[in-house]
């Protein structure tokens, strides 16, 4: 069992979460101001500039890129002088000429493959304009892509700045592969939960409506589109997920795995979900430790002091970092995942667009959601007594982030998912009346209309030159007999974990 235990133990993971939900509105105020004092300084800079030169410096643009490879800056933010109207420049490439097209012929990640699986309920009727139109009910907007321009029909207001941030990356996107992306319409909900039932939609009744959101689970159909963190978090001071990677990176150098605190750690807000209130009796106390170190994280508290406690690249410190959802599945996800510490993964019920190929034993340790104490007690025991392969799972998962999900492969994601979507389309796009176009400059110009803080992460993830390759070839869909044993090998492994677990409370109690 050991020799077999070594072979397939990956990662784990370990982490805090946050989700934003109750506490937010306060929050948010409050961040708000501060960053508003921030913000008027760094923006009083852009806007001086802007307005003596017409555009952003390179410089400006460039502030915090040190990391990225520099690439010629083709188009830069074409923000308007003084007094001016903002407006969308006409001289945005409309053809992608890449210079080393042959670097496409790698094929993307596999976790790609879910786009063929979330597309599937319409792979045999097709998408038409009333599927479209019925997924507008729950829609924050709908996005319309014509000739390679973007539109936005607004519905209704979403949660902080998450409609933002999303479109932002849509025209990030556009920025890389200029002309590339087909036209197409589509629904866009914000919120966190999916909602478009599978059972509603059986038999007579198939043809759901398409709609995209930031998470999935097995009851539903809705389409795993990127969170908006990707871009950047203003209201919690996250920034874009490009540069949270490169500090995580950093952040994992620290501390030697082995000279890590031997306990699992998560800091979070707990007020999102019961199951993380559940999570909290784990605590340690003076009658008992389950080998986990909690935190509270008062995100009003933290934006008082400049969020200085909340950086997560310096949340490396622990051996253990645990997962756990919040109202939905947690932005937190890819940042715990990303950190080499063996992440304690508490069974999910949302996926987002990634986790569905990451495996239990390789990747993380997974712990139960109906006894997350024991179970955790359980596998940081194990952890300690077997140091290589806990360290082994922290650092697998660790590289499938870093190298799976850096941001090329992210909007290469998006780019497929797009294009295969536009592929069902029965109808010809065009842009409502109600639409207006959408463009980096009417957005990431406008200092007002993010917040500041957001304005610095949109200024800070804006695309500047079209990508030098084209995305990367999308593997065909999985055969559905080894789908079958894949899902079956992830479920068997869990349950294997499950014996161990429930083999040494009964082996403790006998000894009692
Ligand atoms: C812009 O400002 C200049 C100088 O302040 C003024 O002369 C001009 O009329 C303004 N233009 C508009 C469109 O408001
Ligand atoms: C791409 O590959 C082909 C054949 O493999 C080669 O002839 C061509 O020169 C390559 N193009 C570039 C831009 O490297
Ligand atoms: C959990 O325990 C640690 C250490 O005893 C303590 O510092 C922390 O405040 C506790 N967390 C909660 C949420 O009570
Ligand atoms: C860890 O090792 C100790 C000492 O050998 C043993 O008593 C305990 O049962 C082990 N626990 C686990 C979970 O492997
Ligand atoms: C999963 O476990 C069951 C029962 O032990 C076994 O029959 C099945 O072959 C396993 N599946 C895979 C894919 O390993
Ligand atoms: C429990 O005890 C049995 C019999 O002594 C032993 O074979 C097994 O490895 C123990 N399991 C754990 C998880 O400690």
């Amino acid at each position: 069992m050991k020799r077999n235990t070594q072979r397939n133990l990956y990662n784990w993971f370990n982490g805090w979460s946050w989700q934003s939900k109750s506490k937010a509105k306060k929050t948010t105020t409050l961040i708000f101001s501060i960053f508003l004092l921030v913000a008027v300084l760094v923006l009083a800079r852009w806007i001086d500039s802007s307005s003596l030169s017409g555009v952003y410096s390179s410089n400006q643009i460039l502030r915090i890129s040190t990391k990225a490879p520099k690439r010629p800056e083709i188009f830069p933010l074409n923000c308007a002088k003084g007094n001016e109207t903002q407006v969308c420049p006409r001289t945005y490439p409309t053809t992608h000429n890449p210079t080393n097209p042959n670097h496409s012929s790698l094929s993307c990640p596999s976790y790609f493959r879910w786009i063929h699986e979330d597309l599937r309920p319409w792979k045999e009727t097709g998408i038409t304009r009333g599927m479209v139109e019925r997924a507008r009910t729950t829609a924050n907007f709908r996005l319309v892509i014509v000739n390679g321009k973007a539109y936005i029909e607004k519905y209704r207001k979403s949660i902080q700045t998450r409609d933002g941030f999303t479109q932002w990356g849509i025209l990030q996107l556009l920025r890389i592969y200029p002309g590339r992306l087909p036209d197409l319409e589509l629904m866009f909900d914000c919120d966190d939960r999916p909602v478009v039932r599978l059972d509603n939609f059986r038999g007579p009744n198939a043809g759901p409506p398409p709609l995209f959101r930031y998470c999935g689970d097995d009851s539903t159909l809705d389409i795993v589109f990127p969170d908006w963190s990707f871009w950047g978090w203003a209201e919690i001071n996250i920034k874009p997920w490009s540069y949270v990677l490169e500090d995580i990176k950093e952040g994992n150098k620290k501390t030697k795995w082995k000279d890590r605190v031997p306990y699992a750690y998560w800091r979070g807000n707990p007020h999102v979900a019961p199951t993380r209130k559940d999570l909290l009796k784990c605590n340690a106390s003076h009658q008992f430790d389950w080998n986990t170190r909690l935190y509270v994280q008062d995100w009003v508290e933290q934006s008082k002091q400049g969020f200085k406690d909340s950086d997560v690249g310096d949340q490396c410190t622990h051996r253990y970092k645990i997962y756990v959802e919040g109202w939905a599945w947690s932005v937190s996800e890819k940042y715990i995942m990303a950190c080499d510490s063996m992440s304690l993964y508490i069974r999910p019920h949302f996926y987002d667009f990634f986790i569905r190929e990451m495996v239990p034993l390789q990747h993380y340790w997974p712990i139960r959601d109906t006894s997350k104490c024991t179970s955790l007690k359980f596998a940081v025991e194990w952890g300690n007594n077997h140091t290589h392969q806990a360290e082994g799972i922290g650092k697998e998962s660790s590289k499938f982030i870093q190298e799976n999900l850096k941001m090329e492969y992210v909007y290469d994601y998006m780019f497929h998912l797009l294009n295969e979507y536009s592929k069902l389309l029965k109808f010809k796009p065009n842009i409502p009346p109600g639409a207006v176009e959408l463009c980096s400059e009417t957005m990431g110009c406008n200092a007002a209309a993010n917040g500041v803080n957001g304005n610095k992460f949109m200024v800070d993830s804006l695309v500047k030159s079209p990508s030098h390759t084209l995305p990367c070839n999308l593997p065909p869909p999985y055969d559905p007999q080894l789908l079958h044993d894949f899902l079956e090998t992830k479920s068997n492994l869990t349950r294997q974990v499950e014996i161990w677990e429930d083999e040494h409370w009964q082996n403790l109690s006998k000894n009692q």
